[in-house]
C-alpha cells in the first residue's frame, strides 16, 4: 500500500505525518506555524515533506490549509489567520515537490479522515466542526465532501452569532469562531487574568502565568481539574452548542463531529455543548436528534484526511473503508 504525506497547516501549528491506506500514522512531525509570511509557510511545508520522504517511500502529498481554497483546489483565496491572499499554493509547492500533490481546506481534510476512518461511520449527512485557532467546518454528503459553488462551503466559523460582537480576523464582528474556539478561550482567560480577580489565580498557577495562556494550556488545565479553566471551556461549549443547533436547523445532519485542539477537553466541552444544543434546537422533541460526537483523531484528523485525499486523487474517488 503506498504511503502518503499529510500536512495540516493551522493558525498556530503545522502538523505533518506519513499515513498508510488505513489512516494509521507511521511518523508525525509538528512545528509552530512560521511568521505570517506565505514564503515561510511554503518553506516549512517543503522541509517537512523532504524530511518525511527521506525516511518513507511516499507516493503523494496532501495539504490541508486553514483558508478558503478555490474550486480548482489550487489557490488559497483568503485566510483569516494566515497571510494567504490569492496564494497559488499548489503551483508554488509543485515546483519544489516532485510528488503528486493536492490542496484542500484543513477542516475538509479533517472531516474526510473522520468520515473514512473515524467517528463518521456511514453517516449520510455529516457535519464536521474543528475548534482550533478558529472554527473550521465541513460537510460530507452521501460520501463526498460538499464544496459549494466556489469551493468555500463550510465556513460557518464566520456566521455572525452576536451582532456587533467581538471583532474577527475575517474583518466582521461577532463571528461564531470569536466565541467557540481556541482564540476565544485565550481571549477570555487573558481578560480574566488582566482583571486581577482573585478567582483567576489558580488558573494562572496551573498554566504558568499570564504569558503562558494558550488554548492548549487552558485545555490541559481544565482536563487536569482546574475549575476556572473548566468553566471557560464550558462557556465555549455553550456557544458551540448554540451554533450546532443553527447548523442542524439548516442541514439536518445525522452526525456532528467535533474535532480540533479544543476538543481534547472531551466532555468538559461537549457536555455543555449538548446541553445548549438540546435547549435550543428548533422543533426539539418533535424530531430525531443529531448525535454530537468527539472526533476520533482529534488533532490528527487534518493530516490523516489530507493524506487520504492525496492518495485517492491518484485513482478513483473512494467510498468508506
Ligand atoms: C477559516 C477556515 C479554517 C478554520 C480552521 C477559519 O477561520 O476561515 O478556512 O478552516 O479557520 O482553521
Ligand atoms: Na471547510
Ligand atoms: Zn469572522
Amino acid at each position: 500500500i503506498p504511503l502518503s504525506i499529510g500536512i495540516d497547516i493551522g493558525g498556530t501549528k503545522v502538523a505533518a505525518g506519513v499515513v498508510d491506506g488505513s489512516g494509521a500514522i507511521a511518523e508525525r512531525l509538528q512545528v509552530a506555524t512560521p511568521s505570517h509570511s506565505p514564503v515561510a509557510v511554503e518553506n516549512t511545508i517543503v522541509e517537512l515533506v523532504e524530511e518525511l520522504a527521506s525516511r518513507h517511500p511516499v507516493a503523494s502529498v496532501g495539504i490541508g490549509a486553514a483558508g478558503w481554497v478555490d474550486t480548482d483546489q489550487a489557490v488559497v483565496r483568503f485566510s483569516p489567520h494566515l497571510a494567504w491572499r490569492e496564494e497559488p499554493l499548489k503551483e508554488r509547492l509543485q515546483t519544489r515537490i516532485r510528488l503528486p500533490l493536492i490542496v484542500d481546506n484543513d477542516a475538509n481534510a479533517a472531516a474526510w479522515a473522520e468520515y473514512r476512518f473515524g467517528a463518521g461511520a456511514d453517516a449520510s449527512v455529516m457535519v464536521c466542526i474543528t475548534l482550533g485557532t478558529g472554527i473550521g467546518g465541513a460537510l460530507v454528503l452521501d460520501g463526498r465532501l460538499f464544496r459549494g459553488s466556489y469551493g468555500m462551503a463550510g465556513e460557518w466559523g464566520h456566521m455572525i452569532v452576536v451582532p456587533g460582537g467581538h471583532r474577527c480576523e475575517c474583518g466582521n464582528r461577532g463571528c461564531w469562531e470569536q466565541y467557540a474556539s481556541g482564540n476565544a478561550l485565550v481571549r477570555e482567560a487573558r481578560e480574566l487574568a488582566g482583571s486581577r480577580s482573585p478567582v483567576a489565580q489558580s488558573l494562572l498557577d496551573a498554566v504558568g502565568g499570564a504569558e503562558a495562556i494558550t488554548g492548549p494550556a487552558i485545555t490541559q488545565a481544565a482536563v487536569g481539574g482546574e475549575s476556572l479553566a473548566a468553566e471557560l471551556l464550558g462557556d465555549v461549549g455553550h456557544w458551540l452548542g448554540l451554533g450546532i443547533a443553527n447548523l442542524v436547523a439548516a442541514l439536518d445532519p445525522e452526525l456532528v463531529v467535533v474535532g480540533g485542539g479544543v476538543s481534547e477537553a472531551g466532555e468538559l466541552l461537549l457536555g455543555p455543548a449538548r446541553q445548549a444544543f438540546d435547549r435550543t434546537l428548533t422543533g426539539r422533541g418533535f424530531r430525531p436528534s443529531a448525535r454530537i460526537v468527539e472526533a476520533r483523531f482529534r488533532n490528527d484528523a487534518g493530516l490523516i484526511g489530507a493524506a487520504d485525499l492525496a492518495r485517492h486523487s491518484l485513482d478513483e474517488p473512494p467510498g468508506r473503508v
